[in-house]
Formats: C-alpha cells, sequence, structure tokens
C-alpha cells in the first residue's frame, strides 16, 4: 500500500498571462489545459503544488483599445479580467490564484527587481530616435506606423514588413508613413530609453541553457542565438504609458513586458498572503522548490533569456524549467477568423463540453515543441470513440448487474486479482508519462487498458449468464471486476476529464480519485446509479462553433468599424468637382474567369473581360463568392487604376462592391449594358 516513496515536493507552476485586450481562444486553452492538467496530476500525487496566473494588463495596445471604446484602461482590464476568469473556469483550469500585472504586488516587485540589477550596474541609459505622432502626443511602436512599401509600392503596410511583397524595411523607409493610429505625419523625436545590459549575463546564460532548464529544440535554438551575440534590452517607455512608472525617472514607464513575468511573482505573492505560504522559500536563491512556467514558442525569447538573467541578477532563484509547447492548428491550417476557426474559449463551450478538448489535447499533446493539430473530424471520431465508447462503457454495462442482482453493492470477494494487480501497477508508467508531460502517450496506455477491461467483459457475457438460473453471484463477481478496473481508468483520467471524473467518483461513492485510492480494491462496496458520464460528440454542434465563430468576426468588424472614442472619424467628407470624378474611368466589364490565389485567403483573381481587352483584377471578395458563381456576370470597374503590384502578380484595376457586416455585394448593372462600356 506504498503511496510514492518520495517526500511531497513543492511546486510552483505558471501559465503564461494572457493579454487584457482580447478573449481566450482555442490556441490559448491548450497552453492552460496543458498545464493543468500537469498541476492536477501533481496535487493528486499528493504534491504541495501551486498553479498562479494573471492578466497581463499593461502597455500600449491595451491603453489603445481602452480609448477606442471609450472606456478607462482600469475599467477594461477590470472586465476583460472577469471575461478570462470565467472562461478558463469553463474549461476546468483550476488556478490557485488569478491576479493582474496592475496590481500593489507586481508594482512592488517590479520596482524591487529593477532597483537591485540597478544598483548592480545592470542598467544603462542612452538617447534613441523613433517615430512619434504629434496629434496623440505618443512614441509609435513599428506595428502603429502605416505607408507604402519602399520595394513594390503597396499601400497601407505596417510597420517593418510588406504583406504583399514580404519586404522588411525600418518605419523610417517607408513611404509617406502615417500614423495608424491618428493619420498624423510621425516625426523623428529622440528621448532617453533605459537598458537591461543583458551582455553581462552572456556566460550565465549559455550555461543556465546548456543546463537542462529547457527543452532540446529550444536549447539548439537559443544557441543560435546565442552566436549573434547578446543586445542590450529596452525596458523603458515613454509617457503616456499604461504602466508602472520606473523608480526616479519620472514620465518612463517600464516596458509591458518587463513586469509581465514579474506579474508571477506577484500573483504568487498574493496567495502566500491569502494562504499563508513562505514565499521566500519558493523565491529563495537557495530555495528546494521547483518553478515551472508553461509557455508557447512564441514568448521564448522572454523567458529563457530575459527572465532568468532579470532573477539572477537581482539574487532570485532561477526557474527549475521553461516548458515550452507548439501552436495549435485547425483543420491543418492557422486559425482563420473567416472559415470560422478562430475559435473563441466561450464560443466553443456554448455548444461543445469542454472536458471533450481537453481529452483531444491530452492524446495529442507531448512534451516536444510541435504544433498541435485540431481536426474536427478526428476530435469528434476520437472522443467518441476512447471516452464514450471506451471508458463510460465499462460502467454502463455493469452497473445495471450491480444494481438490480446485487442490491448496488459489490461483491465481497475479487473474482480477477491478478487482473486488477495489473491495472493498478500500470499506474506507475502513466505517472511517469504525466511528470514527462507526455500525455498522449498516458493516454494511449490508458486506452489500452480501457480495451483490456472491455474484452474481459465481453468475454464473460454476464448479460448471457444473468439469464441462467443459479449464476447470479458469478454476474456480479464479473461486473464488481468491471467497476474496479473503471475506477482504476477514472484515477488516470481525472487530470484530464476533471468534471467526468468527479461524477464517477460520486457514482463510486469514494471521498477521493488521488492516485494513491487506486491500491484499495474495492470489495462490499455500495456504489450510486448510475447516471451517462458523458455523451457522444454530434458533429452539428461542430458546425455551429464554426458558425459562430464566423459571426464572432462580424461582431468585431463592427466594433472596430465604429469607434467610439476620440478616434472617431470625421462623418463629414471632403467634396470633389465633377473634373475629378470625371477622372475616374468606370467600365463595364464582364467576368470571363475567376480563381481562387492559393495562400490569400481573401482573394480571387478575376479575368474582366472590357470588349477589347483583357485585364487581370485581384479582389477581396473570397468570403463572399465561390469563382464559379461570378463567371459570366457583368460588374463595374475602374479602368484606369495605376496597376498594383501584389505578391501573387499584378492587379490592373479594381471591381466596385458594397459591404456590411453580413456580407459582399458586387455592383452588376442591369441587362443590356455591353462590357467595355464607359459608366458615368
Ligand atoms: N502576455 C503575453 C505573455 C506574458 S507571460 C509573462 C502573451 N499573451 S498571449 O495572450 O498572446 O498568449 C498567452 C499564451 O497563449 C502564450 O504562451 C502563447 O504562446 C499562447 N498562445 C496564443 N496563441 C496560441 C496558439 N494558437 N496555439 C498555442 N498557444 C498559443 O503572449
Ligand atoms: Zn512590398
Amino acid at each position: 500500500m506504498s503511496n510514492t516513496a518520495s517526500q511531497p515536493r513543492k511546486i510552483l507552476v505558471t501559465s503564461a498571462l494572457p493579454y487584457a485586450n482580447g478573449s481566450i481562444h482555442l490556441g490559448h486553452l491548450l497552453e492552460y489545459i496543458q498545464t493543468d492538467i500537469w498541476v492536477r496530476f501533481q496535487k493528486s500525487r499528493g504534491h504541495e503544488c501551486h498553479y498562479v496566473c494573471a492578466d497581463d494588463a499593461h502597455g500600449t495596445a491595451i491603453m489603445l483599445r481602452a480609448e477606442m471604446e471609450g472606456i478607462s484602461s482600469e475599467a477594461l482590464i477590470e472586465r476583460v479580467s472577469r471575461e478570462h476568469q470565467a472562461d478558463f473556469a469553463r474549461f476546468g483550469i483550476a488556478f490557485d490564484n488569478y491576479h493582474s500585472t496592475h496590481s500593489p504586488e507586481n508594482r512592488t516587485h517590479s520596482e524591487h527587481i529593477y532597483r537591485a540589477l540597478r544598483d548592480a550596474g545592470h542598467i544603462a541609459t542612452r538617447d534613441i530616435e523613433q517615430m512619434y505622432d504629434p496629434v496623440k502626443g505618443l512614441f509609435l511602436a513599428d506595428r502603429f506606423i502605416k505607408g507604402i512599401c519602399p520595394t513594390c509600392k503597396t499601400d497601407d503596410q505596417y510597420g517593418d514588413n510588406c504583406e504583399a511583397c514580404g519586404a522588411t524595411y525600418t518605419p523610417a523607409e517607408l513611404i509617406d508613413p502615417v500614423s495608424a493610429i491618428s493619420g498624423a505625419t510621425p516625426e523623428v523625436r529622440s528621448s532617453t530609453h533605459y537598458f537591461f545590459k543583458l551582455p553581462d549575463f552572456a556566460d550565465f546564460l549559455k550555461r543556465w541553457v546548456g543546463a537542462g532548464h529547457v527543452q532540446p529544440q529550444i536549447r539548439n535554438k537559443l544557441m543560435e542565438w546565442f552566436e549573434s551575440g547578446f543586445n542590450e534590452w529596452d525596458i523603458s517607455r515613454d509617457a503616456p504609458y499604461f504602466g508602472f512608472e520606473i523608480p526616479d525617472a519620472p514620465g518612463k514607464y517600464f516596458y509591458v513586458w518587463l513586469d509581465a513575468p514579474i506579474g508571477y511573482l506577484a500573483s504568487f505573492q498574493n496567495l502566500c498572503d491569502r494562504e499563508g505560504i513562505d514565499f521566500d522559500a519558493y523565491w529563495d536563491k537557495d530555495s528546494d522548490a521547483e518553478v515551472y512556467h508553461f509557455i508557447g514558442k512564441d514568448i521564448v525569447y522572454f523567458h529563457a533569456l530575459f527572465w532568468p538573467a532579470m532573477l539572477e541578477g537581482a539574487g532570485l532563484r532561477t526557474p527549475t524549467g521553461i516548458n515550452c509547447h507548439g501552436f495549435v492548428t485547425v483543420n491543418g491550417a492557422k486559425m482563420s477568423k473567416s472559415r470560422g476557426t478562430f475559435i473563441k474559449a466561450e464560443t466553443y463551450a456554448n455548444h461543445l463540453n469542454p472536458e471533450y478538448l481537453r481529452y483531444y489535447f491530452a492524446a495529442k499533446l507531448t512534451s516536444g515543441v510541435d504544433d498541435l493539430d485540431l481536426n474536427l473530424d478526428d476530435f469528434a471520431a476520437r472522443v467518441n470513440a476512447d471516452l464514450v465508447g471506451k471508458v463510460v462503457n465499462i460502467a454502463s454495462r455493469c452497473a445495471g448487474f450491480i444494481r438490480k442482482l446485487g442490491g448496488g453493492s459489490l461483491s465481497t470477494h475479487c473474482a480477477e486479482p491478478d487482473l486488477i494487480a495489473r491495472f493498478i501497477d500500470a499506474g506507475d508508467a502513466i505517472a511517469e508519462d504525466y511528470e514527462a508531460r507526455e500525455f498522449g502517450h498516458a493516454m494511449r496506455k490508458i486506452m489500452e487498458l480501457a480495451d483490456e477491461a472491455n474484452t474481459y467483459i465481453a468475454d464473460k457475457q454476464p448479460w448471457v449468464l444473468a439469464k441462467e438460473n443459479g449464476r447470479e453471484q458469478e454476474v456480479i463477481d464479473i461486473c464488481s471486476v468491471g467497476i474496479n478496473l473503471f475506477r482504476q481508468l477514472m484515477v488516470y483520467l481525472a487530470p484530464v476529464v476533471p468534471t467526468m471524473a468527479d461524477d464517477a467518483r460520486a457514482f463510486l461513492k469514494l471521498d477521493s480519485l488521488d492516485w494513491h485510492t487506486r491500491q484499495d480494491v474495492l470489495l462490499d462496496h455500495d456504489i450510486a446509479k448510475f447516471k451517462p458520464l458523458m455523451t457522444r460528440v454530434e458533429r452539428d454542434k461542430i458546425d455551429a462553433v464554426t458558425e459562430a465563430s464566423k459571426e464572432d468576426l462580424a461582431e468585431e468588424k463592427k466594433m472596430k468599424d465604429t469607434p467610439k472614442g476620440p478616434l472617431a472619424e470625421d462623418p463629414i467628407r471632403e467634396q470633389i468637382d465633377f473634373e475629378d470624378f470625371a477622372k475616374v474611368d468606370l467600365r463595364i466589364a464582364r467576368i470571363a474567369k475567376a480563381d481562387y490565389v492559393e495562400g490569400a485567403d481573401k482573394l480571387l483573381k478575376l479575368t474582366l473581360d472590357l470588349g477589347s481587352e483583357s485585364r487581370t483584377v485581384f479582389a477581396g471578395i473570397r468570403s463572399a463568392y465561390a469563382p464559379e458563381a461570378l463567371e459570366g456576370h457583368l460588374t463595374v470597374m475602374v479602368a484606369n487604376l495605376a496597376p498594383r503590384k501584389m505578391r501573387f502578380g499584378v492587379s490592373e484595376g479594381m471591381v466596385l462592391a458594397a459591404s456590411n457586416d453580413q456580407g459582399i455585394y458586387l455592383l452588376e448593372p442591369h441587362s443590356g449594358a455591353e462590357p467595355g462600356q464607359r459608366v458615368t
């Protein structure tokens, strides 16, 4: 009856802090589900494990979002935090604490760490030149500047790279740059910035990264980065900025990524203060506790370089492990708003059981950083076959006979001690998989056991015996074995499907399904009436999710198109003379051919017949029209628009269409109009 020979461990676990300006989606959920499973497993094993998270509440994006909604940054982060926590709760993510980076604890820890770094000589200051929006009175990050691509001359390109031709450049090289926030022409201005001297930690980081704190793939990537040297990290932003002012530096704020990871400490501090946990026992330099950060592969740089260096420089312990995962794709492609595969947590949970997703992610998760595909057909098939077809099936086949023939009580002796012993022993290998974050392996082992249990019951055919006189006890014995095997499986699955496990626990009339409880076999034990523990995934519910996700997109567009704050556009349009209008050469065109454009999910390639000539035009109408539906139709085009080089070819004009939230409507003349005819 041994528990585990080892002492309980002290473990602190975090997931990345989601930004406070957007909703939780299925991509995020991979991380929170992965972390939550690991934490539940550790708790089930009897370790002292704390799971903390918080909203990442600072930065320009959040400030501007609040402004667009016409509310204060504080009101925005307050609302989003409530939404995030509601989403997480629906998916069974059981944080021990959920806090905010905009909190007194985070200010204290950020100032403390900054002062420690500064006093040890790891902070430098110098003046840098940056684009500045004179209308908004704001320095502009690259992504807030738009202009014409210096390479291919495509208009309306953001910051530092061109979506049409892929060129990279500095915002200063953009032709006719404008601020994406106010439309003003930015000026170059100089200001003093504060830098964290990362090069001071070059040797430390090389050692740290080589010492097994990151996965092998990540270590290799980091080693490559190291070869190009270490740069100082700009940790300050000028006012106005939603964040914490830097001590002794009026008007200078900590860059959001400086105080974001410190938010892990802040959330844990908040938990410690509430529950009387010893904070220092986890964060002192000589702490024997373990600290793990679960993150996505896009934020490795911050967690595996800046963060350990900051902690080291401030005299704190560094993380035991950075556990990095890959990105979620849906049906083999990046989540796409127009295809309805950019699925918000809330939208999913309105139609489908969150535990389906927890199981599916678990079944596909490894300890590596490969991307994980949520294939919606495979998702339904897998959940139905495994959870419903294999696991629930064991209990549902056995429970009825125990009630009917055994009065609801399991047999007083065990008919298959070897079989049950094997199920108990299998727990050790499954535990190793959980510990190593090889959840896919663990699920495979559990399903193999479920297959064995089903085979046992199928071979014994209790339903046949039940019809024969005098064989009731045999039926009860067989079904009692079945229920015991089911109990083992639920112990192993509990970290993945906690709600189902809790219902199973109630059915089994047990106090706990913790890992060690599997050691005692249930004999002469009452069970409750069986209720279905999980129903099948229905295909139309999945379709409802993708449809609803397309609607979410329309809602979002509406929101963006009707800014309420000072960003609202001036509704009075500029007037033009007739001569100006006459410069636009509008022509009737016949759509001779329409094709999809590979790699462009908004565009169709149209071949337009103007009577005497033919033009190729790329039009952003793919979401509204299938190419076949357009061929042969007449429309109106701007025939003298200067040709535009795009990534997919040259566009020689433009077709006219109206649009609203519901769709896009191509203009079509009354019948009788001829291709090439001028429109006036
Ligand atoms: N605020 C930062 C993290 C600060 S941690 C001190 C951030 N936020 S985020 O909301 O953009 O992402 C939160 C986590 O979700 C990150 O670990 C990120 O990698 C992960 N994911 C976001 N989209 C994802 C997918 N499509 N797939 C898998 N993980 C994804 O980054
Ligand atoms: Zn370009």
